[in-house]
């Protein structure tokens, strides 16, 4: 493709995300146009399509995958369709952007990121907070030294969404085992946070421990409407052990008092601290909090212009404003095959693994060593 063609994107999936984040994000992006939406239900598919002016609605779509018109599929269906969309993608010859998780199995999504590298493509994943202006200010300062040698990271992504019992849950699998806690919060909500712990801290994850708890024992499921017993992690906390001797923490959950999206990441070290809170409160969708070793009181800081898209600001809607940081990256990845990628699938499966081995720490209430064997993945 050269550089003066616009990438071309369909997306697969037309629901709530797809319309407050990916389309506007994708719509806001110069270099790219959406030329295609598919959606299983041809209701949402067409009146999707009107809303945003996408000249094309499908409802299967296979139909995208010899089409020499579009260059990237976007997935962000209900999750178990993931996998196999994004793997038909990449088999095609797209390059693909994945909502979390590709696969709840880390070594599916690595075999995703294995095929896509064999065959020149680009991925990325739904790592929605990693472009927030303020994390990557925050990442661009630590990497400068402001935080001198990483002491501690911890990381929270928490809020009430789902405290009150009778607002639908979506992940629940009725197949699960009631008497084991099913993993929830930590998959379907944790994996940002310990994406950006990862891409802060850049040193190996060496090992794991923690727990989860089910704080609220029924609640009404969205396909059925009744309340159910739902034995799930609606609130967990982890310790993580990573190379030259840094300590992390990771807490999610999605009863614990707050607003969306409630990320806060902080970072201490031997000259510094940073703080970033992304909750949306009183119009104003992140902040940025510094301190160091000669100043201890943390001071609010400026996002400087650069971190933000043309004409953007911290009053927009933080599904928008982070979703084009996240869009505007990929294209740029796409155009220029020299410019090295990120959060793509192989950090999605190094983030899913680590969700797996916080989820074995737990079955087995014990420390559990990082990276976990690499046997095959079941087909
Ligand atoms: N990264 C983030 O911060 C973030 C935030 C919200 C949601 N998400 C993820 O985005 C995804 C979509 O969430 P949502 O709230 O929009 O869900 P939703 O249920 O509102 O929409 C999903 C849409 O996908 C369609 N669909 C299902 N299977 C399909 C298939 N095989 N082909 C085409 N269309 C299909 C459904 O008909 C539905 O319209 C989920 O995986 C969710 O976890 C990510």
């Amino acid at each position: 493709m050269s550089t003066s063609e616009k990438v071309r994107v369909a997306v697969v999936g037309a629901g709530r995300w797809a319309q407050v984040a990916h389309i506007p994000g994708w719509q806001r992006e110069p270099r790219a146009e959406v030329v295609a939406l598919a959606d299983t239900d041809a209701e949402v598919a067409g009146a999707v399509a009107a809303k945003f002016s996408v000249p094309r609605a499908i409802t299967d779509y296979r139909e995208l995958l010899d089409d020499p018109g579009i260059d990237v599929v976007d997935v962000v269906t209900g999750n178990q369709p993931h996998f196999q969309i994004s793997w038909d993608a990449l088999s095609a010859g797209k390059h693909v952007l994945c909502e979390k998780p590709v696969h709840t199995d880390y070594r599916k999504t690595r075999e995703a990121a294995a095929l896509a590298a064999t065959r020149g493509l680009r991925t990325k994943l739904g790592f929605t907070f990693r472009y927030a202006p303020a994390i990557r200010y925050a990442k661009d300062l630590i990497d400068s030294g402001f935080v001198g040698e990483p002491y501690i990271f911890n990381g929270f992504e928490q809020n009430s969404q789902w405290i009150d019992p009778a607002t639908p849950l979506r992940q629940f699998d009725p197949e699960d085992d009631p008497a084991q806690i099913a993993v929830s919060s930590i998959e379907g909500y944790g994996a940002p946070i310990i994406d950006i712990m990862h891409w802060w801290l850049g040193v190996p994850l060496t090992a794991v421990v923690g727990a989860m708890r089910n704080f609220v024992p029924a609640r009404v499921i969205r396909d059925t409407g009744r309340m159910t017993r739902a034995n799930i992690d609606d609130g967990d906390m982890w310790i993580a052990e990573f190379g030259r001797d840094i300590l992390a923490s990771i807490q999610s959950s999605y009863v614990t008092v707050g607003n969306y999206p409630g990320i806060e990441a902080r970072l201490y070290g031997s000259e510094g601290a940073v703080i970033v809170r992304l909750v949306d409160e009183f119009g104003i969708c992140q902040t940025i909090k510094t301190a160091r070793k000669d100043a201890v009181e943390f001071v609010e800081e400026q996002i400087p212009d650069r971190y933000f898209p043309p004409g953007g600001h911290s009053g927009e809607p933080w599904e928008f404003l982070f979703y084009s940081g996240l869009v505007s990256d990929f294209t740029a990845e796409i155009l220029d095959g020299g410019r090295p990628g990120q959060g793509d699938f192989a950090q999605g499966a190094l983030v899913q693994e680590t969700i797996n081995a916080f989820e074995e720490s737990f079955r087995r209430r014990a420390w559990v060593d990082f990276p976990l064997g690499a046997e095959p993945a079941a087909q």
